[in-house]
């Protein structure tokens, strides 16, 4: 490290963000081409696996070139760009792992690699990037036909994309054009993810680039369906519940905030956890070790416009349920405006995801690696019962569904978990008896 230049061209590339993120997705920049920045001035936003990161500036200089457009996947250690740095300005110190990297590829010559790469396409008639041409190409897009507006006429991804909605290749563009992530471009609607806010007639294919959280899901997702799973599921009477979460609602409207049962569940599934620690734990395929793991710290599937997230409420059993009604709605502001933190969705040691919110009778979900367990909540839905006396009566039912994986947890266990839960979902008085 001490080799770092001092004065001179530097290329900054994406320090290592957290731990096991290889790359992430470019979201935007707060800085141009021949801008001065500061120290720790923020110069884009990065989106991981986990979370959005803002990268602030270590140097004090000018931005001489930026390598990459929003939308762009950069790999950990890749520059993001480049800077003329201040002769008198020092370095500022940071981690290691970034320390490192900078280290690698400090001094560049003048043809640098991105520069190179632009002069061949030039060559062969268009200025653009192999990332842009892609994309051009995965919409069926002529690059040739596309006016370029970046710098020195480089064709830039939303000359792609205004290209492809003149030219009627994107019909409902104006409608999915969203800010500045490509993820958010085809991802329409904000509050109903993943559907366009309005009926589209059309008939072309389109090609959607998984980005963001969706990139995360689809490689979690194919990580987790080698698990051997098994699927257990019950009915629970969610009377009581209901009763209970209008009782606070009425009687404590002064706290201003709005209960759901989401909360009681959520804290009723950690007094079972206490019995039934199996289930809050942690498998290790290679040293083929169960971690018990101490905290419950529950995570809830959340659905938003920039995909599926899954932040976690830490340490549920020191929690009241005061608490983790304010925990979840704070998780929840931030998730829907993407500004969840990496210690938000790190460290969840079991999942709860409730669909019924959206509609359905249960899900099949699939663990969140490493954990063991996850539960899909149905629609609570009333519906006739026989009572013990044989009357019939209406009752709020919920089915769940808990997806074990099936090398840490068997049946039998599982349900013993559940009948536990269940008891005290159904007679939510009980928590009281033990509630710390
Ligand atoms: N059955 C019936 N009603 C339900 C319900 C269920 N399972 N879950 C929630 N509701 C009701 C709530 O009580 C609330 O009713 P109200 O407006 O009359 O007070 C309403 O639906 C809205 O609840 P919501 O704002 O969703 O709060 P919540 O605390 O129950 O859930 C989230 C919070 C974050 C879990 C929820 O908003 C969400 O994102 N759900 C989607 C889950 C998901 O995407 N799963 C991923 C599947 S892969």
């Amino acid at each position: 490290m001490a080799d770092l230049p001092v004065g001179g061209v530097i290329d900054v590339p994406l320090a290592q963000t957290g731990e096991g993120i290889a790359e992430c997705e470019l979201l935007k920049w707060f800085v141009q081409e021949g801008e001065e920045v500061e120290e720790f001035q923020p110069l884009c936003e990065v989106q991981s696996d986990k979370a959005t990161i803002e990268i602030t500036s270590r140097y004090k200089g000018k931005v001489s070139k930026v390598l990459h457009v929003p939308g762009n996947i950069v790999k950990v250690g890749e520059a993001l760009l480049r800077m003329v740095i201040d002769e008198n300005a020092s370095i500022l110190p940071s981690v290691e792992a970034a320390q490192d990297l900078v280290a690698q590829d400090s001094k560049i010559n003048e043809l640098d690699i991105a520069d190179s790469v632009l002069k061949k396409e030039k060559i062969r008639g268009v200025l653009s990037t192999p990332a842009v041409r892609n994309f051009a190409k995965q919409l069926g897009v002529t690059i040739e036909d596309v006016l370029g507006t970046g710098h020195d006429g480089r064709i830039l991804r939303e000359d792609i994309l205004n290209y492809a909605a003149r030219k009627g290749i994107l019909k409902a563009s104006s409608e999915i054009l969203i800010e500045d992530s490509s993820a958010k471009n085809f991802l329409g609607d904000q509050t109903s993810p993943n559907v366009s806010s309005a009926y589209v007639w059309e008939f072309e294919d389109r090609s959607l680039p998984l980005r963001g959280f969706h990139r995360a899901m689809a490689k979690s997702m194919t990580l987790a369906a080698k698990i051997p799973h098994f699927q257990y599921v019950e009915e629970v009477n969610c009377d009581a519940l209901l009763d209970l979460r209008a009782s606070f609602q009425n009687e404590m409207s002064d706290l201003g905030i709005k209960f759901t049962f989401l909360p009681l569940l959520v804290k009723s599934l950690s007094m079972a956890l206490s019995k039934y620690p199996l289930l809050n734990s942690c498998f290790n395929e290679e040293s083929q070790e169960v971690l018990l793991k101490g905290s419950h710290n529950i995570g809830i599937a959340m659905a938003t416009a920039h995909g599926l997230v899954v932040p976690n409420i830490k340490k549920v059993q020191s929690l009241s349920i005061v608490e983790i009604t304010k925990e979840l709605s704070r998780l929840q502001e931030l998730a829907l405006s993407n500004k969840l933190s990496s210690d938000d969705v790190s460290g969840g040691t079991i999942t709860i995801s409730n669909i019924g919110s959206i509609g359905g009778k249960f899900g099949s979900p699939l663990v969140n690696v490493p954990e063991v367990s996850i539960i899909a909540l149905g629609r609570i839905q009333k519906i006739p019962l026989f009572d013990e006396d044989g009357n019939l009566c209406p009752a709020s039912i919920m089915m769940i569904n808990i997806s074990s994986d099936h090398r840490v947890l068997d049946g039998a266990t599982v349900a013993r978990f559940c009948n536990e839960w269940k008891r005290f979902i159904e007679k939510p008085e009980l928590l009281m008896l033990q509630m710390r």
